[in-house]
């Protein structure tokens, strides 16, 4: 059995030997950023072609999905893994099972997309998932998130943390939801602003998610656990506002209504990155129940710091909007915009 090394039996702490699998983008970055600044040991497995490494974690570099290359972990004695993986779910069966007896604790950071769609209001941690399987290739989102839990919980068992993380903001993040709402009020002018503006909207900051992850190495946290933001922790309000506030620019927020957004052919989410018209989807995605969170010690920070810190970011990296690795890009294009708000105008004078 193995056993978290974190205080010595003269009761004195020692230092924490942390594996972070990624570490290197967004997410992973600020995981291994934070346990740094905690005095951890901290090592980062990945293949080493992101152009940034934290300068006191120790580097593994390998292909995780060659065998010879993942079996360079196999020699390390490790507190806790943190992993970040979201391809192929037998990516995450096979380290997980190459570490389950080298490490107290293995945190998965999963995502909210595991439950079973439409997913009622409030939903915890109970709620079913979809079926997926530790063994599969990729295959779908949902479906290879839900099969990496099943992975980490088949080699760890109650040593295993699933965070279902939801909506992720905050500096470096590379899918360029945030970037694109930011680089957008900096264009100035009327900008669509997807309505109505009080619609709740939880997320997390990468930061709080980064901190919440480690104390759970401490903690003692077990199994699946919602990690957003409670609902009415901020608003499309509040988030257009921030953004708009922190660029500087002369923006005038123009409220438009879902049905007049649809009507228009804008793609909720990736057109209008964070947004969903309210219903099922805006339910299953920003009203998820997180007393589970909170009582092991969540803490979210103002969409304020947020916004400022990825502005911050932006404008000192040259204001380039991320274009994610696996996806297509997020946004809406100015010219549709424009178009949908002089339909939006001739409706509302009608
Ligand atoms: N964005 C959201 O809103 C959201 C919401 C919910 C959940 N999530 C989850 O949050 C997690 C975010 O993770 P992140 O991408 O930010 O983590 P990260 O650890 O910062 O970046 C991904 C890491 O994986 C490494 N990597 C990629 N392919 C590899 C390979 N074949 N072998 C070894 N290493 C490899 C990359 O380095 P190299 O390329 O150099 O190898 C990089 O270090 C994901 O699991 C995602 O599903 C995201």
């Amino acid at each position: 059995m193995v056993r978290l090394m974190m205080s010595s039996s003269s009761g004195q702490n020692q230092v924490v030997r942390l594996l972070v699998l990624g570490g290197t983008s967004f997410v992973g970055r600020w995981v291994v950023t934070a346990a740094a600044e905690r005095g951890w040991s901290v090592t980062t497995f990945n293949r080493g072609l992101r152009g940034w490494a934290h300068p006191l974690a120790e580097r593994v570099t390998g292909d995780r999905q060659l065998p010879a290359d993942l079996a360079q972990l196999g020699d390390l004695r490790l507190d806790a893994v943190v992993e970040t993986w979201s391809g192929a779910p037998r990516a995450v069966r096979d380290s997980a099972t190459l570490l389950a007896e080298h490490a107290g604790r293995y945190i998965y950071i999963s995502s909210r997309s595991v439950y079973v769609f439409p997913a009622p209001s409030r939903l915890d941690e109970t709620y079913p998932t979809v079926a997926a399987s530790a063994d599969a290739d990729t295959e779908e989102y949902a479906r290879d998130k839900r099969g990496g839990e099943i992975a980490v919980q088949a080699a760890f068992g109650d040593r295993a943390v699933l965070a279902r993380a939801g909506l992720i903001l905050g500096p470096y993040e590379d899918v360029g939801r945030l970037p694109w709402w930011l680089l957008r009020m900096e264009r100035g002018g009327e900008v669509l602003a997807p309505g109505p503006a009080d619609l709740p909207l939880q997320y997390i900051d990468a930061r709080d998610l980064a901190g919440w992850l480690l104390d759970a190495v401490e903690g003692g946290v077990s199994g699946p656990v919602n990690l957003v933001s409670r609902r009415g922790h901020t608003t499309m309000r509040g988030l257009l506002e921030a953004a708009a506030a922190v660029t500087g620019s002369d923006v005038e927020l123009v409220w438009v209504d879902p049905a007049a957004i649809a009507a228009a052919g804008i793609q909720p989410w990736s057109e209008l990155p964070g947004w969903i018209p309210p219903g099922a989807a805006n339910a299953a995605l920003h009203s998820t129940n997180v007393e589970r969170a909170y009582a092991t010690g969540l803490n979210c920070r103002p969409i304020s710091y947020t916004v400022a810190d990825t502005w911050a970011w932006l404008v000192a990296t040259g204001r380039v909007l991320p274009t994610p690795a696996d996806g297509p890009s997020v946004g809406l294009d100015p010219a549709k915009e424009q178009a949908a708000l002089a339909a939006w105008r001739v409706a509302r004078a009608n």
